[in-house]
């Protein structure tokens, strides 16, 4: 079907996702100014949540409310997705009646399926391979505190999970090197590394990893769907927390951020959460106004 979808960064070129970034920070002073900016009146975005969520529910709720549209909250609890109706099916009849949809789910491959057999716009809201959202917020919020991202150095400390995923997809399409620090058994995926050997460094020790580092950025250490290796998960990383002893060896101006929710103590410690160094909280909110100005770029209200 013909409807643009972001499924992950590959979905945008380079100068678009600029752009986005770029009018994601517009908004969020429009917003903040209290201005009335309503591009999706009588527009209902649909979001399916197979796993759970507080920032990316309410970011993407609140962004059609404050956008003069709607929403619709369906889990597979209470929709006949979770009875076994195929992804297919589920796709052609909700893509008659919405215009836009975002999906969390576990298999990458569900979220293509669906966008295959959609008329309308899809989102990934994070599967397990990516969460390329969570990086449009990112790559605002480093933009709003230190400018362009180009030519500076990423470093990824633990889990080779789907934000490391997104974060090698950032490297490509925002131009930056990306270190990435993991145990043994936890790299993120081989062929997507080697597709972009040029842009990555592994290591082992998160020291190494951090030198002349401009960000660095964690995540928990099980996510969603590996509750049952969190112990096993938590020894494995014992050396891989942040905190300010980590990000003394990065460069003296380097950003700290977490996708969240964070466990403190564990990926990061609890001083760091409220350091200066670290900008969680304005990533967190870059959510709502990177998320409009996605969903302007793709049903179109909006162009650069
Ligand atoms: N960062 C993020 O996606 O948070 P939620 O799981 O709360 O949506
Ligand atoms: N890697 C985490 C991200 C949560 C926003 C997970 O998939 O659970």
């Amino acid at each position: 079907m013909s409807s643009r979808h972001f499924l992950t960064l590959l979905d945008f070129s380079p100068e678009e996702l600029k752009q986005l970034i770029q009018r994601a920070s517009e908004l969020r002073s429009m917003t903040r100014k209290g201005e009335i900016y309503e591009p999706f009146k009588n527009k209902v975005l649909g979001m399916i949540f197979e796993k759970s969520s507080t920032r990316t529910r309410v970011s993407f709720e609140s962004a059609m409310i404050q956008s003069g549209g709607g929403a619709i909250f369906l889990s597979p609890r209470d929709t006949q997705l979770g009875r076994g109706e195929p992804v297919a099916d589920s796709a052609k009849v909700l893509s008659r009646m919405v215009d836009i949809i975002m999906i969390r789910t576990f298999e990458h491959e569900k979220l293509e399926t669906f966008a295959r057999n959609s008329q309308v716009p899809v989102i990934n809201a994070l599967t397990d391979s990516y969460h390329p959202c969570q990086l449009l917020a990112d790559m605002q919020t480093y933009q709003e505190h230190r400018g362009d991202i180009a030519g500076k150095t990423v470093s990824w400390i633990g889990d080779g999970n789907n934000m490391c995923h997104s974060y090698i997809n950032a490297a490509r399409q925002f131009d930056f090197n990306l270190s990435i620090a993991c145990p043994a058994g936890f790299e993120p995926n081989a062929q997507l590394v080697d597709k972009n050997k040029d842009r990555i460094t592994l290591f082992r020790d998160p020291r190494e990893a951090v030198e002349q580092s401009d960000l660095v950025v964690t995540d928990v250490w099980a996510s969603m769907g590996q509750e049952s290796e969190q112990k096993n998960r938590a020894n494995a990383f014992s050396n891989y927390q942040v905190n300010s002893q980590l990000m003394s060896l990065a460069n003296q101006d380097a950003l700290f951020m977490h996708c969240l929710p964070a466990h403190r103590g564990e990926e990061v410690s609890e001083e760091l959460m409220e350091k200066p160094d670290s900008v969680v909280w304005d990533e967190a909110e870059n959510r709502l106004h990177a998320q409009k100005a996605l969903m302007e770029m793709l049903l179109g209200t909006w162009k650069p």
